[in-house]
C-alpha cells in the first residue's frame, strides 16, 4: 500500500480540515496509508537550528522522503494559507539542496465554514507548489462549504452527494500517485 503524509493546516482539535482528513482516509482505505504529520511541534523557521536540526524536523524530512505522495487538507486564514502549513513547507524544502518535497505527487482539499470554501487560500498555495518540485494535482478541486455536521470527529460524512465527490477526489489522488509517485532521495529544485 502506498504511503502519502497528511499534513492538516490547522492544530485545532475539533478541526474540520482534520475532520475532513479523517474523511479522506476512510474513503482511501485498504488504497492508501495516512501517515499525519504533527505540524505543531515544529519549531519556526530558522536556519541557525540546522546546526543540530531538531528531532521534530529531521522526522518531519525522514516521513516525506519515505512517502510516494503528500495530501495537503487545509482551512483558509485570510484569503491564504496558514502559517503552520508554510512552516512546514519551509522545513520540507531546506537545508539548500535537500529538499524533501521534489517530485511528490501532491493533492489539495479544504474545507472553511464560508462560502468561498478556501479556494482563495488554496489558489495562493498553488502559486508556489511547482516551484518546489511538487507534481500537483489540478482535478477535482476540494473547496468545501462546511455546514454544520457535516463530517463528524470520526471522519464520518452525513451526506451522500459530499461522500460521492469526495470518493471521485480520492479515486483520482490514487491514480495521480501511481502514475507519478516513487520515493526518492531529496534534491535541489
Ligand atoms: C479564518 N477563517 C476564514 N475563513 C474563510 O473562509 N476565509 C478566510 O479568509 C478566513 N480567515 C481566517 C483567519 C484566521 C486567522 C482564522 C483563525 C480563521 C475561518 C476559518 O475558515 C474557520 O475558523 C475554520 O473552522 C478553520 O478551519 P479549522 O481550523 O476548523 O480546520
Amino acid at each position: 500500500m502506498k504511503t502519502v503524509v497528511v499534513l492538516v493546516g490547522s492544530l485545532a482539535s475539533n478541526s474540520i480540515n482534520l475532520r475532513l482528513a479523517k474523511a479522506l482516509q476512510a474513503l482511501a482505505d485498504s488504497r492508501l496509508k495516512f501517515d499525519f504529520l504533527d505540524l505543531g511541534t515544529l519549531p519556526h523557521y530558522n536556519d541557525d537550528l540546522w546546526a543540530a536540526p531538531p528531532a521534530a524536523v529531521t522526522d518531519l524530512k525522514r516521513r516525506i522522503e519515505a512517502a510516494e505522495g503528500v495530501l495537503i487538507v487545509m482551512p483558509e486564514h485570510n484569503r491564504s494559507f496558514p502559517a503552520v502549513l508554510k512552516n512546514a513547507i519551509d522545513w520540507g524544502s531546506r537545508p539548500w539542496g535537500h529538499n524533501s518535497w521534489t517530485g511528490k505527487p501532491l493533492a489539495i482539499a479544504g474545507a472553511s465554514p464560508g462560502a468561498i470554501g478556501t479556494a482563495a487560500g488554496q489558489a495562493h498555495l498553488r502559486s508556489l507548489l511547482p516551484a518546489l518540485g511538487f507534481v500537483v494535482m489540478g482535478q477535482p478541486e476540494v473547496y468545501l462549504h462546511a455546514q454544520p455536521g457535516l463530517i463528524d470527529e470520526h471522519g464520518e460524512i452525513a451526506d451522500d452527494q459530499t461522500r460521492g465527490f469526495l470518493t471521485g477526489f480520492v479515486d483520482r489522488f490514487v491514480d495521480w500517485i501511481e502514475t507519478h509517485g516513487a520515493p526518492r532521495p531529496a534534491e535541489s529544485v
